[in-house]
């Protein structure tokens, strides 16, 4: 019943969310793209939704050591934008899984649309209760979705578990840092379903005790300005928003992604690129 909760409130806010398969859809006929034409190659500048485009993509696959010969899962992948540039630029077979119903149709959509339905799967699933076995996966990536999820330490168990032997666990996700107040995560859960923030040095010891060895990026600083252009481009998409949800949904959305992005300039809020092998702790 506790678990009932935040999954209602992540799959309510991404259900509202400004980036959807329409937005992907609307900004490349925007560009003069045929959505029935569009390839991979094209698709991949329209629907990244984490921070640093396919060069954050590129960076998870260098660490997982990503390459033609790896079944990678890709958890909380959304729309299926980095499943989708893995498959194509490194030839691996992908797996996304993501609570968000929605989310997974559109995704399987896209990918149809680009033909790479032959290697790119997609199951709606909870993150907490991964339906695979244990060993079924090279690799295993992650990027702003952990955030959003409770009980990190089954999380984290979770993705070890259906790690094969060898593989290796690479991720990215919003941070607390030293100087979060209480209140600040309180607004974050209430208004961006930020259901519990993970800190450099929690996600260190968590992945310590499943006997990983651990690498950790601080990406905070990076992100300090990643984060200022998203909260431009949400703006650029006010009247798409506004058509799809209503103008007290997009002001309440440009007020909250406001504090949000201030948070980093703040200090407040932080991030992290994680990399995790089991077997060497
Ligand atoms: C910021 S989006 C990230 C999208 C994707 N990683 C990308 O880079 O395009 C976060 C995603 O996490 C998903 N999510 C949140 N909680 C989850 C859970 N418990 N299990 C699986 N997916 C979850 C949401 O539905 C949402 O699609």
């Amino acid at each position: 019943m506790t678990q009932d909760l935040p999954v209602g409130a992540v799959t309510e806010f991404y259900e509202t969310h400004p980036i959807s398969e329409q937005q992907i859809i609307d900004k490349l006929q925007m560009d003069g793209v045929d959505p029935a034409l569009v390839t991979e190659d094209i698709l991949q500048d329209y629907d990244q939704d984490h921070y640093g485009g396919v060069a954050a993509n590129d960076a998870l696959a260098e660490l997982a050591s990503i390459d033609d010969g790896c079944h990678v899962l890709d958890v909380c992948c959304g729309l299926g934008g980095s499943c989708r540039y893995l498959a194509h630029n490194y030839e691996c077979r992908v797996t996304g899984v993501d609570l968000t119903e929605s989310r997974v149709e559109g995704a399987k959509r896209l990918t149809a649309m680009v033909g790479l339905g032959d290697r790119v799967a997609f199951q709606t699933a909870n993150a907490l209760d991964l339906p695979f076995g244990d060993g079924t996966f090279d690799a295993v990536i992650s990027q702003e979705g952990f955030c959003h999820i409770p009980d990190k330490d089954r999380l984290v168990a979770q993705c070890v578990r259906v790690l094969k032997s060898g593989g290796r666990l690479a991720f990215t996700d919003i941070l607390a840092t030293d100087s979060t107040t209480q209140r600040t995560r309180q607004r974050l859960q209430r208004d961006m379903a930020f259901i519990e923030l993970g800190s450099h040095n929690s996600y260190r010891t968590r992945l310590e005790r499943e006997g990983c060895v651990v690498e950790v990026e601080d990406v905070g600083d990076v992100w300090r300005a990643i984060l200022v252009d998203r909260l431009a481009m949400f703006r650029s998409l006010k009247d798409q928003t506004v058509e799809r949800f209503g103008s007290s949904h997009f002001a309440k959305w440009d007020d909250t992604y406001s504090f949000f992005v201030g948070l980093y300039e703040t200090g407040e809020l932080g991030g992290g690129r994680f990399l995790a092998q089991p077997g060497h702790g």
